[in-house]
């Protein structure tokens, strides 16, 4: 039996679930609502929370799952990419673990463990799987990406934004209109109550698969700058349509290029991931062109999309299974430039 120790801590969550083969027994996650007071997550700060919860949480994981310490076959943590400070305590802390206990350590991708995300089981509710070669459009507050995912460690980028990310887009024009951080929760939210045709921005005009939301973004600030010259309650009295409308240019922007990447690939496995892939809007997007274009579609569940550590959980147990360890000399990254 495979009894796996997952931590991620590569941004504002901490996390850590236990996974025996590869059926996930507890996923805990402690979110950092310190940032809330910035509009975005502020790294030092970060670090500090992880270092005060790393420890409860890992505990309360193993409790959930009924486990003890010394029935553990592995540690897999997040190497990277993230926050440097936000790493360094969850790899200080698996090594240290995975040393006094004298078991193996298993690195992971942290986009690698969005991806992989669709591959987690749980007891009694087996999860359809996607098959190998399929494509996953990353989406998340760090990361927006077209990923062609060939095996579990073989995964391709073949379109990234250029500039921001679309989740980072989100928070952004959340802020502007004073509705706090993460902004992608509440614009969904206002987003259903509002005429997505209300407002039109500036639509990117970038080549292949590669997107860019910072024009869009701009575009929203002073669409914004001008209507509350003639307007000072501008925003309260059409918050609901500015949500639906940004959110459209958003969600046509990433189908666009996931649907041309699909046509040119022939690829009919089509998944989401990360966090903007909770947004209610893309998810419906995504099962219409899923009928469309006759794909089989992939959303993961709301507690797997965000960051969490089941997702590391399952990268490190496919890993795990072939023997790629890691050692203790590994320092985490904060970038990757391929996957
Ligand atoms: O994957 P994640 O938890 O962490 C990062 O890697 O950043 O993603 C966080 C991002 C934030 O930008 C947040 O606003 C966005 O995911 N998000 C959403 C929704 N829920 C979270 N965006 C749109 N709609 C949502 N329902």
């Amino acid at each position: 039996m495979t009894t796996i120790l997952a931590i991620e801590s590569s941004c504002d969550d901490t996390s850590a679930a236990v996974l025996q083969d590869g059926v996930l027994l507890s996923n805990v996650t402690a979110s950092q609502a310190v940032h809330e007071a910035y509009g975005g997550v502020v790294p030092e700060l970060a670090s500090r929370a992880h270092e005060q919860n790393i420890v409860p949480v890992v505990d309360q994981a193993l409790r959930r799952a009924g486990i003890g310490r010394e029935a553990l076959s592995a540690i897999a943590f997040t190497r990277g990419p993230g926050l440097m400070g936000s790493l360094l305590v969850g790899v200080s802390f698996a090594k240290g673990m995975a040393a006094s206990l004298g078991i193996p350590m298993v690195d992971v991708n942290h986009l690698h463990g969005h991806v992989l995300a669709h591959f987690i089981q749980t007891p009694g509710e087996p999860a359809e799987v996607p098959q190998y070669p399929f494509l996953c459009l990353l989406v998340s507050g760090g990361n927006s990406q077209i990923v062609l995912v060939k095996s579990y460690r073989e995964m391709e980028i073949i379109g990234q934004t250029i500039d921001d990310a679309a989740g980072e887009a989100i928070d952004k024009c959340s802020k502007v209109m004073g509705l706090g951080y993460p902004g992608g929760p509440v614009i969904d939210r206002l987003a259903r109550q509002g005429n997505p045709e209300a407002f039109q921005f500036a639509k990117p005009q970038i080549p292949g698969y590669d997107y860019s939301f910072s024009g869009l973004k701009t575009s929203f600030l002073y669409f914004l700058r001008d209507k509350l010259k003639e307007n000072e309650n501008f925003i309260e009295e059409n918050k609901a349509d500015l949500c639906a409308s940004i959110q459209k240019d958003i969600i046509d922007t990433l189908m666009k290029k996931l649907i041309k990447a699909a046509k040119d690939t022939g690829i009919r496995q089509v998944a989401i991931a990360g966090g903007v892939s909770a947004n209610t809007g893309l998810q419906d997007a995504l099962i219409a062109a899923g009928k469309k274009y006759h794909w089989q579609v992939f959303i993961p569940k709301f507690k797997f999309s965000t960051d969490n550590a089941a997702m590391i959980g399952v990268a490190g147990y496919l890993k795990y299974q072939r023997g790629e360890f890691g050692s203790q000399d590994m320092t985490p990254y904060a970038r990757t430039a391929t996957l």
